[in-house]
C-alpha cells in the first residue's frame, strides 16, 4: 500500500486490520477509525487543530491518579456514559432507572448496621434515608445489598481527601421485608472536579460544572441485575443542566426538611434534618439478558 490519500487511506487502514482474530475487536476498531476519519474530513481539521487534540488528551492522560480518573469526566461531560448506561440496562417499565457510575465509588466501603450513620462524622445537615428494595413483580427482596455513597456539604467525597477516615459510604443489607434505614447528611449539589483538562474544556463550551443534589446507591441481590443509580433532590437548581446528564425524572425524590427535634431514629437532632423514603425496584437476570440480547 503506497501513495495513499484522502479519499484511499481509510480503506488501507481497515484493510490492513483485516487480519484480526478478535471478531468484535475488530467490529470495534473498524467503526472506530471510520468515525474518526469522518470526523477529520468533516471538520477539514488543521494540524495545529489536530496537535492541539492531542495535547488535551495527554493532559487528561496526566491528570489521572489513584484518586482522580479524568478519562471517566471526559466521558461524562460529553454523555457518553450516558449513552453507554442507558444501552446496556433497558428496564421494562416500573423498575428503577439506572444513571452514570461516576469515579468515586470504592469496592471495601465499610459494613453498618441498619439504622447507622454512614456519614461517619461528615460535614453536613442529619439525612434519614429509608424505603424498600423489590422484585418488578412486588415482592420484597429480603438481604438485599445497598451500596451508598455521597458527597459532604462541601461537594467533597471522602477519597478526594488524602489519608481521612471513610465517610459518606457503606454498604448495608436490607431486613427480611427487603426495608432498609440508614442516616447520613443531606446531599448537596457540587461542581465535578474541574480544575483540570475536563473543567477547561467545559468553559470553553460555556459550560458550568455542576451536579444536582444526589446521594449514590448500587443495589444487588441474587437473580436480579444489579442496579447503579442515584436518588436526586427535588428542586435543585442544577436539575435541568447537570453537567453529566445523569438526571432521570424517576431518579427525583422529595428530601423532606423537618425542624431541630428527635429525628426518626430516635436521635436528638440539634439542628433542622431531613428525611427521604425511596424504593428500589429490580429486574430479574432473566428479563435483563433478554432486553439486552
Ligand atoms: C458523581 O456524581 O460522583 C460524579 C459523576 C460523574 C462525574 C463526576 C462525579
Ligand atoms: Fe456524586
Amino acid at each position: 500500500m503506497r501513495n495513499l490519500n484522502e479519499d484511499t487511506i481509510t480503506q488501507a487502514v481497515l484493510e490492513r486490520n483485516s487480519g484480526m482474530k478478535d471478531s468484535r475487536l475488530k467490529e470495534i476498531m473498524a467503526s472506530l477509525i471510520q468515525h474518526l476519519h469522518a470526523f477529520a474530513r468533516e471538520t477539514r481539521i488543521t494540524e495545529a487543530e489536530w496537535e492541539a487534540g492531542i495535547r488535551f488528551l495527554t493532559e487528561v492522560g496526566q491528570t489521572c491518579s489513584p484518586t482522580r480518573q479524568e478519562f471517566i469526566l471526559l466521558s461524562d461531560t460529553l454523555g457518553l456514559s450516558t449513552l453507554v448506561t442507558a444501552q446496556n440496562h433497558r428496564k421494562p417499565p416500573g423498575c428503577t432507572e439506572a444513571t452514570v457510575f461516576g469515579p468515586f465509588y470504592v469496592d471495601d466501603a465499610p459494613d453498618y448496621e441498619l439504622g447507622a450513620d454512614v456519614g461517619n462524622g461528615m460535614h453536613g445537615e442529619p439525612c434519614f434515608v429509608s424505603g424498600q428494595v423489590r422484585s418488578i413483580t412486588g415482592e420484597a427482596i429480603p438481604g438485599a445489598k445497598l451500596e451508598v455513597w455521597q458527597a459532604d456539604s462541601d461537594g467533597f467525597y471522602d477519597v478526594q481527601k488524602a489519608g481521612g477516615p471513610q465517610q459518606g459510604r457503606g454498604t448495608l443489607h436490607a431486613n427480611s421485608a427487603g426495608r432498609y434505614h440508614f442516616q447520613s447528611i443531606v446531599a448537596e449539589s457540587y461542581p465535578i472536579p474541574h480544575d483540570g483538562p475536563v473543567g477547561r474544556m467545559l468553559e470553553a463550551m460555556g459550560r458550568h460544572p455542576w451536579r444536582p443534589a444526589h446521594l449514590h446507591f448500587m443495589v444487588s441481590a441474587e437473580g436480579y441485575e444489579t442496579l447503579v443509580t442515584h436518588v436526586f433532590r427535588d428542586g435543585c437548581q442544577y436539575l435541568d443542566s447537570d453537567a453529566v446528564f445523569g438526571v432521570r425524572s424517576s431518579l427525583i425524590a422529595n428530601w423532606v426538611r423537618h425542624d431541630a427535634g428527635t429525628g426518626p431514629n430516635g436521635t436528638a437532632c440539634s439542628t433542622p434534618y431531613y428525611s427521604l423514603a425511596f424504593d428500589f425496584i429490580l429486574n430479574p437476570v432473566a428479563d435483563a439478558a433478554r432486553r439486552s440480547a
